[in-house]
């Protein structure tokens, strides 16, 4: 048994770099579910048995579970300073004053978003083991160096006595890309019994302590032209990161995804009695969509004007920040028209939207997303004289097909096929450093480093087969493992032929990932398009077609882009319909800790008909596969294109999640009264 007054584990707790964030058990509990002692036995059972045993006395403090409330003199102190985290954060230019002045048209609202948990399937775990001052782990991470340092700062271990190992994962979504108390509390257990330690945390654990998406309050008014042209956008967000410090913020988009001159945003982020948020898909930028891409669909009904062409009028030609910040590339545009061919959209609003108590309505919201990759990747790519290959690299597969494109990449660049190729990856001891799969970016940080590594390796192959037939290097071609000459048919020789490779056994080649280009910004973008139909007399929503039009640079590979893209959907839906942490006020406990009572979208919950249409327009100035990511834009436009295709089926504007049948029922009651 450990807790904090166990020798050794009375220990300070950093959840990023160097970012305080409690104690590894801390006597002063901000919020149900954290941790107070951990058991190591035998078998789950009887640790579960043990756990039960143990009587914790509690002293039970004021709290607060509200953010609308933390910022109250009256309301308890979740952190000795206050209930601030931070100051609140804002981006201005230009006159917002003025822009308002100048608007013809003006739409205001506030809007409020879900706590949403990341419950990916395999929920949080480790296995520890000593040999030694060596310690190795097993975890469910997307990022094993992320893991590495944490634990060697938590015990004060130097980061090469502890090895990481992470080749299988059942989704993160950002939940995973910190280390977790879990995962030390494994090694200090396996230290004291002197055996390996597994530890999983139970579903209703992973709720609680493992993270959360925060949930906001936002306040959006947005004044334009009456030809439509955006004059002022102001916009305010508070939320909670729960009990422990993190961001809550929303507003970047806003500021940045419509050319707008005057420009006002503020974002709050206050402790609440609550665990404490981790990045989850595409931090603040699902929630920021729901309030912009909303409001901008209402600016387009007042004005009468087709809202994908609203769009198309607001698009900048460059990043609004500083003096204006090139984009490397910026699709959008190609986006929304080519979506909405795709879609059918003009043909689509020309039909009769009325079938009895039936309403059929059309919605469409579009993104950016704003984090790129970059370096550092290395890989290393070894081919062997039978002519098989080991692809080693250190990145983590959570479950996008890292390992697919990877091979495909290695494959295509030396001319062999995939199935030669074995992977090494995600294991700090024996694959090259990578940071965590997240932020959208392991495809454009990492494949660039893959091909420079298989490209390193066909150079090397070129120069053996130069030398051993006595011709130049840049005459010589390779595929399927024969290298001939250009010019002379006759000169040739198979790659398992060469003589230097069978006196070397293996022909090596290291790609590192090379910096972005300076100055510009490197941003995925999407729209996404949807038909929904609402039953106006039980409120319920049936999502019949769902497009995603991805402008995410090159597609490496079809279908894993196209599930990135249903699989964002489905979360979107998720965020935007189903999924909401529920914080008793009587109690400050989650009523909903189960996969029962928060309700995750099923396959009944999805569109009838997905579609995916990717621009497949390469960045090459951006990186040398011309990729951009996916995962997260994939998800942020989602909800606010259900909300705007239920504005337009039953008129009705819906601000707060759940979008439910419960809420919509008594906002269609409301209307009719
Ligand atoms: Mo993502 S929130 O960077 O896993």
């Amino acid at each position: 048994v450990l807790t904090g007054d166990s020798a050794g584990a009375d220990l300070p707790w950093y959840q990023r770099r160097g970012q305080f964030s409690g104690k590894l058990f801390d006597s002063h509990c901000r919020h149900e579910g954290e941790e107070v002692a951990v058991v190591a036995a035998e078998t789950p059972l009887q640790a579960f048995d043990a756990i039960r045993a143990i009587e914790v006395e509690y002293e039970v403090l004021p709290f607060v579970v509200d953010h609308n409330k933390a910022l109250d003199p009256a309301s308890p102190k979740v952190q000795d300073a206050g209930n601030m985290v931070g100051e609140p954060s804002v981006n201005a230019r230009g006159d917002v004053e003025q822009g308002f002045a100048e608007a013809e048209v003006i739409v205001e609202h506030t809007f409020n978003t879900p706590y949403e948990i990341h419950a990916p399937m395999e929920p949080h775990g480790s296995v520890a083991k000593w040999d030694g001052n060596r310690l190795t782990i097993w975890d469910t991470t997307q990022g094993v160096y992320s893991v590495q340092q944490g634990v060697a700062q938590a015990l004060g271990l130097p980061l090469a006595n502890v090895r990481v190992i992470g080749h299988y994962m059942g989704g993160g979504f950002g939940a995973k890309l910190e280390v977790g108390k879990y995962t030390v509390y494994a090694a200090l257990l396996a230290k004291k019994t002197g055996r390996p330690v597994k530890i999983f945390l139970p579903r209703e654990d992973c709720m609680l302590v493992t993270g959360n998406r925060p949930g906001n309050t936002i306040s959006i008014k947005v004044g334009a032209t009456s030809d439509g042209l955006l004059r002022a956008i102001d916009y305010e967000s508070i939320g909670s990161t729960g009990a422990y410090t993190y961001s809550a913020g929303t507003g970047s988009m806003a500021a940045y995804l419509y050319a707008c001159d005057n420009v006002r945003i503020k974002d709050t982020t206050v402790y609440i009695n609550a665990g404490k948020a981790r990045p989850m898909r595409a931090p603040g930028f699902p929630q920021c969509a729901w309030v912009l891409e909303q409001a901008m669909d209402e600016l387009a009904r007042k004005l009468d004007i087709d809202p994908i062409e609203l769009r198309l009028k607001n698009l900048p030609d460059s990043l609004q920040a500083r003096s204006g910040i090139p984009f490397t590339s910026n699709h959008l545009a190609e986006c929304l028209q080519k979506g909405a061919a795709e879609f059918g959209w003009f043909e689509a609003r020309k039909r009769p939207s009325r079938d009895g108590h039936l309403r059929r309505g059309l919605g469409v919201a579009a993104c950016f997303w704003g984090y790129a990759g970059g370096p550092p990747s290395t890989v290393i790519v070894k081919l062997y004289a039978d002519g098989s290959v080991n692809l080693n690299m250190g990145a983590s597969d959570i479950g996008c097909g890292t390992k697919t494109w990877a091979a495909m990449i290695v494959a295509e660049e030396l001319g062999v096929a995939v199935d030669q190729i074995q992977i090494e990856h995600a294991d700090t001891a024996t694959t090259q450093y990578a940071t965590s799969s997240g932020g959208s970016k392991t495809v454009p940080s990492d494949s660039p480093a893959v091909r420079a590594a298989a490209f390193a390796v066909k150079q090397r192959l070129l120069q053996m087969a130069a030398d051993q037939l006595e011709v130049e290097v840049d005459d010589l071609e390779l595929s399927n493992l024969l290298i001939k000459s250009r010019s002379d048919a006759e000169k040739n020789v198979k790659v398992t032929d060469l003589t230097e490779l069978g006196r070397q056994g293996v022909a090596i080649g290291t790609g590192y990932r090379e910096p972005n280009p300076e100055g510009k910004a490197t941003f995925p973008f999407a729209a996404q398009f949807c038909e929904v139909e609402v039953n106006t007399r039980t409120g319920e929503i049936r999502l019949l077609r769902f497009l995603g039009a991805h402008d995410s640079g090159r597609v490496l590979n079809r279908l894993t882009f196209d599930n990135q893209v249903f699989g964002g959907i489905v979360m979107g839906v998720g965020f935007g319909m189903t999924e909401d942490r529920v914080l008793d006020r009587q109690t400050g406990k989650m009523t909903n800790a189960n996969l029962h009572d928060y309700k995750i979208p099923t396959m009944m919950d999805m569109a009838l008909e997905h579609s995916c249409l990717p621009m497949d327009i390469p960045d090459t100035e951006f990186n040398t596969t011309g990729t951009k990511g996916l995962g997260e834009p994939a998800t942020i436009p989602t909800a606010a294109a259900i909300a705007n295709a239920v504005a337009d089926a039953i008129g009705i504007r819906v601000t707060d999640t759940p979008l439910n049948p419960t809420q919509l029922a008594q906002l269609i009651a409301k209307k009719e009264a």
